[in-house]
């Protein structure tokens, strides 16, 4: 064997693979893993088999198709009112993840600096240390998970190069509100920090609140890698299809970083999704199919003994057991699934030390006989 130093020591296997496996093991219902068991709209399928027998099988261009960088386009100055330009802002990537490790292989150097707020998406802190760079995590508590932004401030040093957002939050369903956005223009002010927003539940936000984007504020899209996924926004994860916005002289660096990696992103896909996107209606409507399901599954809920956190955004809902025992989450997830057959995340895993508020995501992105099947299961605890 060949010794290497290996970029992320320690790094093994994550705890989705760790849980949907043993959900697998032990016949359970998987509310582990963010994905819907439903099929995305049949119509949406037919346009990109359309494209295939159309013969939009070869390259895309590096930076996306122009028909559906057009659509993102039209889509985002409707929705948040400022303009990205289609040939200079707007790219598609293979997915949300593709887009933020290219946002960060772009910008991050050794020893910069980044904060992030934990709980966070797994992926931000493995791929700022793969590339030499320091995360700088600043915790948020249960219940509400408010930021703190007088604490957040002792977080800046010479070497913060940028803030990781994301809104609405995985795991937590936070939501960023018009006080977050004030303290992060404050603090950013005249500085050089950048921001990697990841915004892939932008549509999926509940009660009549409006998602509030980087792109709607001109202070901050001047400074801001925005992360959009399809995934996300169709019902179809494993197409791993995404985008990025950002000013062009941002932009211009991720495309470097993108077209020797990527280089482009699956052609017929792009034409169906830009075709399918045209209506409007197919994402504006996305946040009351998924605010039903959330209010099915919390009005199912309060027949366990489970206490339900607030969830105003994505398609996660974050309960804790005091009422259950003092387990640790993790070790509650794990009985869970072997005990009462239903598989959850324990939120301490998107802490880096791990810290344990006892608290388990579900995904709620399921079925209505899913949902209820599950609760059938949990009533039993
Ligand atoms: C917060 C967040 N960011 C990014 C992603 C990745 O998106 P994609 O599947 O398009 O790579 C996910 C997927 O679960 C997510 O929850």
């Amino acid at each position: 064997m060949i010794p290497i130093q290996s970029k992320l020591p320690g790094v093994g296997t994550t705890i989705f693979t760790v849980m949907s496996k043993l959900a697998a093991d032990h016949n359970a219902i998987n509310l582990s893993q963010g994905f819907p068991d439903f099929d995305c709209d049949p119509e949406l399928v037919n346009y990109v088999a359309e494209a295939m027998k159309n013969g939009f099988n070869q390259y895309a261009p590096m930076a996306g198709t122009m028909e559906l960088r057009n659509v993102i386009a039209a889509k985002t100055e409707s929705t948040y009112g400022l303009a990205y330009d289609p040939e200079t802002e707007i790219t598609i990537t293979s997915g949300g993840t593709q887009a933020i490790y290219t946002a960060l292989a772009a910008t991050i150097n050794a020893g910069d600096e980044v904060i992030i707020f934990e709980p966070a998406y797994d992926c931000y802190s493995p791929t700022i240390r793969s590339l030499g760079g320091l995360v700088k995590p600043f915790e948020l508590s249960a219940p509400d998970y408010e930021i703190d932004w007088n604490m957040v401030k002792k977080l800046f040093s010479v070497n913060t190069k940028m803030i990781i957002l994301n809104s609405p939050q995985n795991p937590t369903g936070r939501i960023l509100k018009e006080n977050d956005i004030a303290e992060l223009i404050k603090l950013t002010r005249n500085t050089d920090i950048l921001i990697l927003s990841d915004e892939v539940y932008e549509h999926i936000i509940f009660d009549g609140e409006a998602h509030l984007s980087m792109a709607q504020y001109p202070e901050l899209r001047e400074r801001s890698f925005i992360v959009a996924s399809f995934g996300k926004l169709l019902h179809a994860t494993g197409w791993k299809l995404g985008y990025c916005l950002a000013p062009d002289y941002l932009m211009k660096e991720f495309r470097k970083i993108h077209q020797f990696n990527v280089f482009s992103v699956n052609t017929p896909m792009q034409i169906g999704v830009a075709k399918y996107l045209s209506v409007p209606s197919r994402y504006l409507e996305l946040a009351d199919f998924f605010q039903q399901k959330r209010d099915l599954f919390r009005k199912l809920l309060t027949e366990t003994k489970f206490n339900l956190l607030p969830c105003n955004g994505s398609y996660f809902q974050c309960v804790t057991y005091n009422k259950i025992g003092d387990l640790s989450d993790k070790e509650m997830a794990i009985s869970l699934v072997k005990d009462f057959g239903v598989a959850s995340i324990p939120v301490s895993a998107f802490y880096i030390r791990n810290t344990d508020h006892h608290v388990l995501r579900f995904c709620f992105a399921k079925k209505q006989e899913t949902l209820e099947k599950a609760v059938e299961r949990l009533v039993k605890l």
